[in-house]
Protein backbone atom coordinates (compact mmCIF):
# COMPACT_ATOMS: atom_id res chain seq x y z
CA UNK A 1 0.00 0.00 0.00
CA UNK A 2 1.03 3.19 -1.36
CA UNK A 3 1.47 5.79 1.96
CA UNK A 4 3.45 9.40 2.01
CA UNK A 5 6.42 8.92 4.67
CA UNK A 6 7.67 12.28 5.87
CA UNK A 7 11.53 11.69 4.83
CA UNK A 8 14.57 13.67 5.69
CA UNK A 9 16.30 15.57 3.31
CA UNK A 10 19.14 16.73 5.13
CA UNK A 11 19.67 18.63 8.46
CA UNK A 12 22.35 21.13 10.02
CA UNK A 13 22.92 22.50 13.40
CA UNK A 14 24.40 25.68 14.81
CA UNK A 15 26.02 26.57 17.92
CA UNK A 16 27.24 30.05 19.43
CA UNK A 17 30.70 30.94 19.78
CA UNK A 18 31.58 31.42 23.50
CA UNK A 19 31.71 28.53 25.27
CA UNK A 20 31.24 28.75 28.84
CA UNK A 21 33.71 25.77 30.82
CA UNK A 22 32.74 24.55 34.09
CA UNK A 23 36.00 25.55 35.75
CA UNK A 24 34.27 29.23 34.53
CA UNK A 25 31.13 28.55 36.38
CA UNK A 26 32.69 27.62 39.35
CA UNK A 27 34.16 31.08 39.47
CA UNK A 28 30.66 32.39 39.40
CA UNK A 29 28.28 29.87 41.76
CA UNK A 30 29.06 27.75 44.84
CA UNK A 31 29.44 24.72 42.23
CA UNK A 32 32.81 22.35 40.88
CA UNK A 33 33.42 20.54 37.61
CA UNK A 34 33.69 17.68 39.26
CA UNK A 35 30.02 17.95 40.63
CA UNK A 36 28.42 18.61 37.28
CA UNK A 37 30.28 16.29 35.57
CA UNK A 38 29.38 13.17 38.33
CA UNK A 39 25.50 14.57 38.46
CA UNK A 40 25.26 15.77 34.83
CA UNK A 41 27.69 14.47 32.67
CA UNK A 42 27.98 18.18 31.61
CA UNK A 43 31.35 19.87 30.62
CA UNK A 44 30.79 23.13 29.35
CA UNK A 45 27.80 24.36 27.11
CA UNK A 46 27.75 27.73 24.82
CA UNK A 47 26.24 31.14 25.44
CA UNK A 48 24.74 33.16 22.62
CA UNK A 49 26.58 36.57 22.37
CA UNK A 50 25.01 39.65 23.43
CA UNK A 51 22.27 40.87 20.64
CA UNK A 52 22.62 37.35 19.11
CA UNK A 53 18.89 35.96 19.01
CA UNK A 54 16.74 32.57 18.72
CA UNK A 55 16.10 33.36 15.57
CA UNK A 56 19.80 33.78 14.28
CA UNK A 57 20.57 30.59 15.88
CA UNK A 58 17.91 29.07 13.98
CA UNK A 59 18.56 30.61 10.82
CA UNK A 60 21.96 29.76 10.87
CA UNK A 61 21.19 25.59 11.29
CA UNK A 62 18.61 26.12 8.86
CA UNK A 63 21.03 27.67 6.26
CA UNK A 64 23.37 24.21 6.99
CA UNK A 65 20.47 22.03 6.62
CA UNK A 66 19.22 23.56 3.11
CA UNK A 67 22.34 23.49 1.93
CA UNK A 68 22.90 19.54 3.17
CA UNK A 69 19.61 18.79 1.70
CA UNK A 70 20.75 20.21 -1.81
CA UNK A 71 17.14 22.34 -1.81
CA UNK A 72 16.43 26.06 -1.99
CA UNK A 73 15.00 28.29 0.63
CA UNK A 74 12.16 29.01 -2.06
CA UNK A 75 11.88 25.08 -1.93
CA UNK A 76 10.31 24.87 1.55
CA UNK A 77 6.51 25.86 2.33
CA UNK A 78 6.37 25.45 5.73
CA UNK A 79 8.78 26.27 8.93
CA UNK A 80 7.65 24.71 12.19
CA UNK A 81 9.85 26.24 15.06
CA UNK A 82 10.36 24.79 18.39
CA UNK A 83 11.34 26.56 21.03
CA UNK A 84 10.32 28.18 24.49
CA UNK A 85 12.58 31.12 24.04
CA UNK A 86 11.69 33.14 21.21
CA UNK A 87 12.92 36.89 20.19
CA UNK A 88 9.96 38.76 21.59
CA UNK A 89 6.86 37.58 23.18
CA UNK A 90 5.29 37.66 19.70
CA UNK A 91 5.47 37.63 16.76
CA UNK A 92 6.73 33.79 16.29
CA UNK A 93 10.35 33.16 16.11
CA UNK A 94 9.63 31.42 12.45
CA UNK A 95 8.51 34.31 10.70
CA UNK A 96 11.33 35.67 11.67
CA UNK A 97 13.03 32.95 10.06
CA UNK A 98 10.82 33.21 7.58
CA UNK A 99 12.05 36.63 6.63
CA UNK A 100 15.75 36.34 7.27
CA UNK A 101 15.85 33.10 4.64
CA UNK A 102 13.66 35.37 2.24
CA UNK A 103 10.77 33.40 2.03
CA UNK A 104 6.95 34.93 1.50
CA UNK A 105 4.87 31.86 0.82
CA UNK A 106 3.58 29.36 3.03
CA UNK A 107 3.26 29.54 6.38
CA UNK A 108 5.81 30.03 9.79
CA UNK A 109 4.99 29.30 13.19
CA UNK A 110 6.66 27.94 16.88
CA UNK A 111 5.37 24.81 18.32
CA UNK A 112 5.61 25.41 22.23
CA UNK A 113 7.04 22.11 24.28
CA UNK A 114 10.00 22.99 25.70
CA UNK A 115 12.21 20.64 25.99
CA UNK A 116 10.15 18.33 23.99
CA UNK A 117 9.25 20.94 21.51
CA UNK A 118 11.34 19.40 18.58
CA UNK A 119 9.41 15.65 18.85
CA UNK A 120 6.10 17.76 18.95
CA UNK A 121 7.47 20.12 15.93
CA UNK A 122 8.37 16.18 13.84
CA UNK A 123 5.44 15.06 14.57
CA UNK A 124 3.73 18.41 13.67
CA UNK A 125 5.51 18.25 10.56
CA UNK A 126 4.61 14.71 9.77
CA UNK A 127 0.80 15.09 10.50
CA UNK A 128 1.22 19.08 7.33
CA UNK A 129 3.18 16.32 4.93
CA UNK A 130 1.09 13.36 5.15
CA UNK A 131 -2.17 14.95 4.71
CA UNK A 132 -0.80 17.13 1.56
CA UNK A 133 -0.84 20.46 3.58
CA UNK A 134 2.91 20.40 3.23
CA UNK A 135 5.41 19.58 0.63
CA UNK A 136 8.56 20.48 2.21
CA UNK A 137 8.69 21.48 5.72
CA UNK A 138 11.64 22.81 7.93
CA UNK A 139 11.67 21.78 10.84
CA UNK A 140 13.91 23.72 13.37
CA UNK A 141 14.62 23.50 17.50
CA UNK A 142 16.07 26.82 18.53
CA UNK A 143 16.85 28.01 22.12
CA UNK A 144 18.64 30.95 23.95
CA UNK A 145 17.90 29.34 27.33
CA UNK A 146 21.04 31.22 28.66
CA UNK A 147 18.63 34.25 28.64
CA UNK A 148 16.36 32.75 31.42
CA UNK A 149 18.69 31.40 33.73
CA UNK A 150 18.74 32.69 36.94
CA UNK A 151 22.99 33.09 36.76
CA UNK A 152 23.06 32.91 41.00
CA UNK A 153 20.92 29.60 41.27
CA UNK A 154 23.38 27.12 40.75
CA UNK A 155 20.94 23.79 40.75
CA UNK A 156 19.90 24.97 37.44
CA UNK A 157 22.44 27.70 35.44
CA UNK A 158 24.97 24.77 35.28
CA UNK A 159 22.08 22.53 33.51
CA UNK A 160 20.93 24.75 29.99
CA UNK A 161 22.82 26.03 26.90
CA UNK A 162 22.46 27.77 23.67
CA UNK A 163 21.68 25.94 20.18
CA UNK A 164 19.75 25.09 17.40
CA UNK A 165 19.77 22.55 14.84
CA UNK A 166 17.09 21.90 12.15
CA UNK A 167 16.21 19.21 9.66
CA UNK A 168 14.33 19.62 6.08
CA UNK A 169 11.37 17.24 5.51
CA UNK A 170 9.54 16.01 2.53
CA UNK A 171 6.63 14.28 1.74
CA UNK A 172 7.49 11.03 -0.24
CA UNK A 173 5.93 8.05 -1.45
CA UNK A 174 6.23 4.87 0.63
CA UNK A 175 5.29 1.15 0.36
CA UNK A 176 3.64 1.30 4.04
CA UNK A 177 6.78 -1.07 5.74
CA UNK A 178 9.15 -0.35 7.77
CA UNK A 179 11.53 -0.51 5.14
CA UNK A 180 10.50 2.57 3.91
CA UNK A 181 12.65 5.99 4.89
CA UNK A 182 10.85 8.79 6.71
CA UNK A 183 9.05 9.09 9.93
CA UNK A 184 7.26 5.15 10.82
CA UNK A 185 5.59 6.36 14.33
CA UNK A 186 5.27 9.06 16.84
CA UNK A 187 3.94 9.43 19.94
CA UNK A 188 2.83 12.20 22.08
CA UNK A 189 2.26 12.67 25.53
CA UNK A 190 1.81 15.62 28.05
CA UNK A 191 0.25 15.73 32.14
CA UNK A 192 -0.09 19.35 32.93
CA UNK A 193 -0.11 18.23 36.58
CA UNK A 194 3.37 18.43 36.43
CA UNK A 195 2.99 21.77 35.04
CA UNK A 196 5.17 23.32 38.79
CA UNK A 197 7.81 21.45 38.56
CA UNK A 198 9.66 22.56 35.96
CA UNK A 199 8.43 26.75 34.90
CA UNK A 200 9.92 29.90 34.05
CA UNK A 201 8.86 32.26 36.87
CA UNK A 202 6.67 35.31 34.51
CA UNK A 203 5.53 35.61 31.46
CA UNK A 204 3.12 38.13 29.50
CA UNK A 205 -0.67 37.30 30.71
CA UNK A 206 0.83 36.65 34.46
CA UNK A 207 3.46 39.38 35.56
CA UNK A 208 4.21 40.83 32.67
CA UNK A 209 8.19 39.86 32.67
CA UNK A 210 10.01 37.04 31.11
CA UNK A 211 11.10 35.53 33.78
CA UNK A 212 13.55 32.79 35.01
CA UNK A 213 13.58 28.52 35.01
CA UNK A 214 12.49 27.08 37.73
CA UNK A 215 12.73 23.43 38.64
CA UNK A 216 12.17 20.97 41.48
CA UNK A 217 15.04 19.00 39.71
CA UNK A 218 14.97 15.99 41.74
CA UNK A 219 11.10 15.62 40.94
CA UNK A 220 11.65 15.85 37.30
CA UNK A 221 14.72 13.38 37.33
CA UNK A 222 12.01 10.67 39.37
CA UNK A 223 9.61 10.76 36.81
CA UNK A 224 12.12 10.90 33.30
CA UNK A 225 13.10 7.51 32.93
CA UNK A 226 9.80 5.96 33.54
CA UNK A 227 7.79 8.84 30.93
CA UNK A 228 10.71 8.29 28.29
CA UNK A 229 10.90 4.58 28.20
CA UNK A 230 6.93 4.63 27.94
CA UNK A 231 6.77 6.77 24.69
CA UNK A 232 9.62 4.36 23.00
CA UNK A 233 7.71 1.33 24.42
CA UNK A 234 4.50 2.77 22.51
CA UNK A 235 6.38 3.33 19.47
CA UNK A 236 7.55 -0.29 19.70
CA UNK A 237 4.02 -1.66 20.22
CA UNK A 238 2.97 0.15 16.95
CA UNK A 239 5.37 -1.41 14.79
CA UNK A 240 6.58 -4.49 16.27
CA UNK A 241 10.42 -3.57 16.09
CA UNK A 242 12.64 -3.79 19.51
CA UNK A 243 15.60 -2.17 20.69
CA UNK A 244 17.61 -4.74 19.08
CA UNK A 245 16.50 -3.65 15.47
CA UNK A 246 17.59 0.32 16.25
CA UNK A 247 20.44 2.05 14.84
CA UNK A 248 20.66 4.82 17.00
CA UNK A 249 19.01 6.22 20.20
CA UNK A 250 19.53 9.60 20.08
CA UNK A 251 17.27 10.84 23.08
CA UNK A 252 16.69 14.52 24.24
CA UNK A 253 20.19 15.39 25.95
CA UNK A 254 19.28 16.87 29.43
CA UNK A 255 21.61 14.16 31.83
CA UNK A 256 23.74 11.43 31.25
CA UNK A 257 22.02 9.61 33.79
CA UNK A 258 18.74 10.43 32.51
CA UNK A 259 20.08 8.67 29.08
CA UNK A 260 22.01 6.32 30.23
CA UNK A 261 19.33 4.53 32.85
CA UNK A 262 16.75 5.02 30.01
CA UNK A 263 19.16 3.22 27.56
CA UNK A 264 19.64 0.55 30.15
CA UNK A 265 15.98 0.19 31.24
CA UNK A 266 14.98 -0.30 27.09
CA UNK A 267 18.09 -2.53 26.45
CA UNK A 268 19.85 -0.51 23.95
CA UNK A 269 23.46 -1.13 23.45
CA UNK A 270 25.46 1.48 24.66
CA UNK A 271 27.71 1.89 21.40
CA UNK A 272 24.02 2.96 19.60
CA UNK A 273 23.57 5.87 21.69
CA UNK A 274 24.32 9.51 20.45
CA UNK A 275 25.59 11.24 23.86
CA UNK A 276 26.10 15.42 23.27
CA UNK A 277 25.36 16.46 26.26
CA UNK A 278 28.95 16.80 27.73
CA UNK A 279 29.93 19.28 24.97
CA UNK A 280 26.41 21.44 24.74
CA UNK A 281 24.63 21.19 28.04
CA UNK A 282 20.87 21.25 27.79
CA UNK A 283 19.51 23.08 24.96
CA UNK A 284 15.85 22.29 25.09
CA UNK A 285 14.71 21.80 21.79
CA UNK A 286 17.70 22.54 20.46
CA UNK A 287 19.29 19.12 22.04
CA UNK A 288 17.95 16.18 19.62
CA UNK A 289 18.91 17.96 16.17
CA UNK A 290 22.04 18.96 17.56
CA UNK A 291 22.79 15.58 18.81
CA UNK A 292 21.42 14.08 14.78
CA UNK A 293 23.60 16.55 13.37
CA UNK A 294 26.38 15.77 15.02
CA UNK A 295 26.06 11.91 14.83
CA UNK A 296 25.19 12.62 10.21
CA UNK A 297 28.31 14.44 10.09
CA UNK A 298 30.85 12.14 11.73
CA UNK A 299 29.30 9.50 9.75
CA UNK A 300 27.79 7.68 12.66
CA UNK A 301 24.20 7.80 11.53
CA UNK A 302 23.67 6.91 7.42
CA UNK A 303 20.88 6.85 5.09
CA UNK A 304 18.64 3.93 5.76
CA UNK A 305 19.53 3.67 9.43
CA UNK A 306 16.60 3.19 11.73
CA UNK A 307 16.77 6.27 14.73
CA UNK A 308 14.88 6.92 17.49
CA UNK A 309 14.48 10.26 18.86
CA UNK A 310 12.99 10.59 22.46
CA UNK A 311 12.13 13.71 24.95
CA UNK A 312 10.81 14.82 27.90
CA UNK A 313 10.80 18.30 29.50
CA UNK A 314 8.93 21.31 31.42
CA UNK A 315 4.47 20.59 31.45
CA UNK A 316 5.55 17.65 31.95
CA UNK A 317 5.50 16.65 28.12
CA UNK A 318 7.40 13.71 26.46
CA UNK A 319 7.66 12.09 23.21
CA UNK A 320 9.13 9.87 20.51
CA UNK A 321 9.69 9.83 16.70
CA UNK A 322 10.70 6.50 14.92
CA UNK A 323 12.51 7.24 11.96
CA UNK A 324 14.20 5.44 9.03
CA UNK A 325 16.65 8.14 7.97
O1 LIG B 1 15.25 18.70 30.01
C1 LIG B 1 14.41 18.15 30.99
C2 LIG B 1 14.52 18.93 32.21
N1 LIG B 1 15.62 18.75 33.07
C3 LIG B 1 16.11 17.61 33.53
O2 LIG B 1 15.87 16.56 33.02
C4 LIG B 1 16.93 17.66 34.76
C5 LIG B 1 16.49 16.62 35.71
N2 LIG B 1 17.20 16.64 36.98
C6 LIG B 1 18.55 16.42 37.08
O3 LIG B 1 19.22 16.25 36.10
C7 LIG B 1 19.15 16.32 38.47
O4 LIG B 1 18.13 16.24 39.42
C8 LIG B 1 20.08 17.51 38.81
C9 LIG B 1 21.34 17.42 37.97
C10 LIG B 1 19.36 18.83 38.55
C11 LIG B 1 20.50 17.43 40.27
O5 LIG B 1 21.09 16.18 40.58
P1 LIG B 1 20.67 15.37 41.87
O6 LIG B 1 21.52 14.18 41.93
O7 LIG B 1 19.19 15.17 41.82
O8 LIG B 1 21.11 16.36 43.03
P2 LIG B 1 20.21 17.06 44.16
O9 LIG B 1 19.29 18.05 43.55
O10 LIG B 1 19.65 16.01 45.04
O11 LIG B 1 21.33 17.83 44.96
C12 LIG B 1 22.33 17.15 45.71
C13 LIG B 1 23.16 18.17 46.44
C14 LIG B 1 22.33 19.19 47.23
O12 LIG B 1 23.03 19.47 48.42
P3 LIG B 1 22.56 18.78 49.81
O13 LIG B 1 21.14 19.21 49.99
O14 LIG B 1 22.72 17.30 49.59
O15 LIG B 1 23.52 19.38 50.79
C15 LIG B 1 22.35 20.42 46.37
O16 LIG B 1 22.22 21.62 47.11
O17 LIG B 1 23.92 18.94 45.50
C16 LIG B 1 23.72 20.34 45.75
N3 LIG B 1 23.83 21.04 44.48
C17 LIG B 1 24.99 21.44 43.94
N4 LIG B 1 26.26 21.33 44.40
C18 LIG B 1 27.23 21.82 43.61
C19 LIG B 1 22.82 21.39 43.61
N5 LIG B 1 23.33 22.01 42.54
C20 LIG B 1 24.67 22.04 42.72
C21 LIG B 1 25.73 22.56 41.95
N6 LIG B 1 26.99 22.41 42.44
N7 LIG B 1 25.55 23.14 40.76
Amino acid sequence: MSVIRSTVLGCGSYLPERVLTNAELATMVDTSDEWIVQRTGICQRHIAAEGEVTSDLAVAAAKAALENAGIDAQDIDTIILATATPDNTFPSAAVTVQEKLGITHGAAFDVHAVCSGFVYAMTTADAYLKTGLSKRCLVIGAETFSRILDWEDRTTCVLFGDGAGAVVLEAQEGEGTLADRGILTAHLRSDGRHKDKLYVDGGPSSTKTVGFLRMEGKEVFKHAVGMITDVIVDAYAATGITSDDLDWFVPHQANKRIIDASAKKLGIAPEKVVTTVQLHGNTSAGSIPLALDTAVRDGRIKKGDLVMLEAMGGGFTWGSVLLRW
